[in-house]
């Protein structure tokens, strides 16, 4: 492991002298760098000065944040993606005035309570908000950290980011919020990831890659396998009693639960489908549904349909009709809920 002494003060002078001027780090106010670091994540710092002066002028409290309509605070988030992180921090402003009297938390335990606040978030407000002791580990401390240390361990898991954190925890001991934004800093402007400016860097004598020639094979991190996509019709038949159509699955993912009855696309045409074509009166819209599974994601082109009696043989082919207010008594899969949910809203 590094030497704390040698290491820390030269990467502090390097940021001192050469960190870009950003509105948030000519603020201590928490609410303020809390909005930053909401911003930052998975975009780029040109991009987040604009919408975090919007946002600042739009929201000058945390209170005024609260008090907002959700569709305000989508509005100036436009553009910026991942509007989850929008929604969640709307949230966790107003649990922090409910909760807290209007009062970001100074206890990092508190604060990881709040909505959309994870370990990243937790670490990054409180240091330098507060200059509280606790490490930022992002992608590109994972980047300076593992190259400083010629680490080879992978940086997808979970156990390697908890590693960092506790090696990282001495060097935030003291000016914790300096060092922590130093370490994304480097990461930003000199340690990046494809051709790293080695030759200028603050700590190259430190750096355990450079010495042995590792620095592009740093860090190590397991690619996610590619999703499979798959396209399915999915057909949501009711007979006149408003009944539905179901199906018990027998394909191994999901295997003995319940759905509409669906149909790969460019598989065999079979039979039972080609009845339910057949069966339909009143054919509506098609709804799309898009489901992700862990290495898998389907696309459902969701048919609804109304078939009148002579919907029999459908029902001798193993399937079954269930009234909507039997639906909590079959195991449906996610995707199937979400279709049920979302013929119910286009009604
Ligand atoms: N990336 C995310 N937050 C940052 C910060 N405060 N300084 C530099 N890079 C960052």
């Amino acid at each position: 492991m590094l030497d704390q002494l040698a290491f820390k003060p030269h990467l502090l002078d390097w940021f001192e002298k050469e960190q870009r001027q950003m509105p948030w780090r000519e603020t201590k106010n928490p609410y303020y760098i809390w909005i930053s670091e909401v911003m930052l994540q998975q975009t780029q710092v040109d991009t987040v000065r604009d919408y975090y002066h919007r946002f600042v002028e739009a929201f000058p409290t945390i209170e005024d944040l609260a008090n907002a309509h959700e569709d305000d605070v989508l509005k100036l988030w436009e553009g910026l993606g991942y509007y989850s992180r929008a929604r969640n921090f709307h949230t966790a402003a107003k649990e922090v005035v409910a909760l807290h009297d209007g009062i970001v938390p100074q206890q990092p335990d508190t604060f990881l309570k709040l909505k959309g606040v994870g370990p990243y978030t937790q670490a990054a407000v409180m240091s330098i908000a507060f200059d509280l002791p606790l490490a930022t580990v992002d992608g590109n401390v994972f980047r300076v950290w593992s190259r400083l240390n010629d680490d080879d361990r992978d940086t997808a898991l979970q156990s390697t980011r908890k590693a960092y954190e506790s090696e990282l925890a001495p060097y935030v001991a003291h000016q914790s919020g300096d060092f922590n934004q130093a370490m994304m800093e480097l990461g930003a402007l000199v340690c990046t990831p494809k051709a790293p400016l080695c030759l200028f860097c603050p700590v190259q004598t430190h750096c355990e890659a450079y010495g042995r020639g590792t620095v592009l094979e740093r860090p190590v991190k397991t690619k996610k396998l590619k999703k499979k996509t798959l396209n399915f019709d999915v057909y949501v038949v009711q007979n006149q009693s408003g009944d539905y159509l179901i199906e018990q699955r027998t394909a191994s993912l999901l295997k003995g639960m319940w759905q509409f009855p669906m149909v790969e696309h460019g598989a065999n045409q079979n039979e039972d489908v080609f009845d339910i074509e057949q069966l339909m009166i009143q054919r509506k819209n098609v709804v799309k549904v898009k489901h992700q599974f862990t290495h898998l994601t389907w696309h459902l082109n969701v048919h609804t349909a109304t078939v009148d009696e002579a919907a029999a043989p459908i029902i001798a082919k193993g399937r079954q009709w269930m009234a909507p207010s039997e639906k909590d008594d079959y195991s449906f899969p996610v995707p199937m809920t979400k279709i049920f949910n979302a013929v119910h809203e286009a009604e």
